[in-house]
């Protein structure tokens, strides 16, 4: 046994990372499922563990479902919880719980650390993550970015020094366009020859994920519309035929497109055009904050006409894993693997932008306390992952204010309902919001809009039991005021992001 250890950000527990192979383990699995297909997923993060529990509860298809990861530090964790019952996501959907216990009882997941996993699959799945690495000014712009393809590029040698022949490969991780053809396929070729393996008899498809890890996580998998290709005609029959046993086609029709590159495309620009339309809210808010608008009204009533209806409101950020990378994605690859002199430069700057917004919410915020009448010190966060009813708190804009709010205040505590372990900064959150605001607080500033923070009123109820002076700034547009205490009153101790001061 190795002495890397590596800790469950879900549970904390410690896991000794294994340094030998895992083949006995893997044998007696594949034999007690002889009857089923076998479905390796490659990548145990928020989408192959989900994509794993849909698959192993496909009503179509019996299908046993083995898990790869790393046995590393940072993600070893994952398979030691799965394969002890303990589902490695915090979610606010119970379908993520209630999939993870029927896995249980069918006994047809396992979570493995061997590749040698991949030569029993009829089915393999990436899910693997591809990051951008992005370097900055002093002031937060984007002085260049990159993605770095090696990690990448030994995930799918893995796949190629294993696989079956006959193989379908469907890669949903998100990549830059061009990645199946240019990248994926002559790796999985050069592996199949050097094994002297035929070489025509592999499925090459891509279908990207619309995964949504808050309240309908599973359905946002299994009950809604995919866009899928293949490297060639056999491919993407190939893909279909599989996708239609696991997720709902018949409610929701899959469409099938033309080439890899155009499903690769296709998600990067979906991602590409919610990140600009993020970044366009943002001028916006500062001029509503500083004409007296109150920019919610605005946009609520905009939103009436249909062609206008998912302009943003405002907020302290764009977080997660997507939107803060798939347009410098797309851009990489319009240059590196097709010669576009330019890149994407509206695309590139909405995410310097959005990647600014935490720094424009904490000068917000600051400004409110530093000419408040009376000095306040003590700080409470409501919300530090980066979105509603999520526990992922990678990239999240809230990390970013949290740094900067605490070069300024020393006291700072943090709630999370979906948070135990902030990992990023190694901070241990408070999950209970009743516990929380027992403590005595001058400023609370809801950060994430959780919608569970307004189950049967609880945190207006909580608020409300307070019974010193706080002030409440609200940077992500959740709380009603008319909900609040009576004394709470817009601008004088209670304050949103993105609504002006109209001076009387
Ligand atoms: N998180 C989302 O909401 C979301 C939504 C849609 C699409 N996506 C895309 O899906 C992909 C995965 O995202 P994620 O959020 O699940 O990432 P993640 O970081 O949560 O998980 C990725 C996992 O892959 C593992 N991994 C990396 N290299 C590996 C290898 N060689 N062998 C085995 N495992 C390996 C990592 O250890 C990690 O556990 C990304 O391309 C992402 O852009 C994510």
């Amino acid at each position: 046994m190795s002495k890397i250890k590596s800790i469950s950000t879900v549970t904390g527990h410690i896991y000794d990372v294994p340094d030998n192979n895992d083949e006995d383990r893997l044998i007696s699995f594949v034999n007690s499922n002889n009857n089923k297909k076998i479905v390796a997923i490659q990548g145990l993060g928020f989408v192959g563990t989900a994509m794993s529990l849909v698959v192993a509860n496909s009503d179509k298809n019996e299908y046993a479902v083995l898990g790869v990861d790393q046995a590393n530090k940072e993600s070893y964790w994952k398979i030691a919880e799965i394969n002890s019952g303990i589902c490695p996501i915090v979610s606010s959907d119970p379908l993520l719980y209630e999939f993870f216990e029927s896995t249980r009882q069918k006994e047809n997941f396992y979570a493995t650390h061997d590749p040698k996993a991949f030569s029993y699959a009829d089915v393999i799945i990436v899910d693997i993550n591809l990051d951008v690495t992005k370097i900055k000014d002093n002031s937060g712009n984007l002085d260049s970015f990159d993605v770095p393809m090696t990690g990448f590029k030994k995930a799918i040698e893995l796949i190629g020094q294993e696989c079956k022949k006959d193989v379908l490969i469907l890669i949903e991780t998100t990549v830059p366009p061009g990645t199946c053809q240019k990248v994926v396929y002559p790796i999985i070729v050069e592996n199949l020859r050097s094994r002297g393996l035929e070489t025509d008899k592999f499925k090459l498809g891509h279908s990207y994920e619309r995964v949504m890890p808050g309240p309908n996580y599973m359905n946002s998998i299994k009950n809604f519309y995919r866009v899928y290709s293949g490297i060639n005609n056999k491919s993407a029959n190939s893909v279909e035929k599989f996708l239609k046993t696991v997720i709902s086609t018949d409610e929701y029709p899959l469409t099938r497109l033309k080439t890899t590159e155009s499903t690769e495309m296709a998600k990067v620009l979906e991602n590409s055009y919610r990140a600009m339309n993020i970044s366009f809210a943002i001028e916006w808010s500062r001029f509503a904050e500083s004409s007296g608008v109150d920019l919610y009204e605005v946009v609520d009533a905009i939103r009436l006409r249909p062609t206008h209806a998912n302009l943003m409101y405002p907020g302290i950020g764009v977080g997660g894993y997507c939107l803060t990378k798939d347009p410098l994605m797309a851009s990489w690859a319009s240059e590196k693997f097709f010669g576009l002199k330019s890149g994407l430069q509206s695309s590139v700057k909405a995410v310097e932008n959005n990647d600014k917004m935490p720094s424009y919410c904490f000068n917000f915020v600051n400004n409110i306390i530093q000419n408040f009448d009376k000095k306040l010190t003590r700080i409470g966060l409501l919300g530090v992952a980066y979105g509603p009813g999520i526990g992922d708190t990678r990239f999240s804009p809230v990390e970013d204010f949290y740094n900067r709010i605490s070069m300024q205040f020393e006291d700072i505590k943090c709630q999370d309902p979906y948070v135990s372990l902030w990992p990023e900064l190694n901070l241990k959150i408070e999950t209970s919001l009743e516990s929380f605001l027992n403590r005595i607080f001058d400023v609370l500033i809801v950060t994430t809009g959780h919608r569970d923070y307004l189950k049967n009123n609880s945190i207006y109820e909580l608020i409300s039991k307070v019974d010193q002076e706080m002030i409440i700034i609200d940077t992500v547009g959740l709380l009603d005021l008319k909900k609040l205490p009576k004394h709470y009153s817009q601008n004088k101790n209670f304050y949103v992001l993105g609504v002006g001061h109209k001076k009387d």
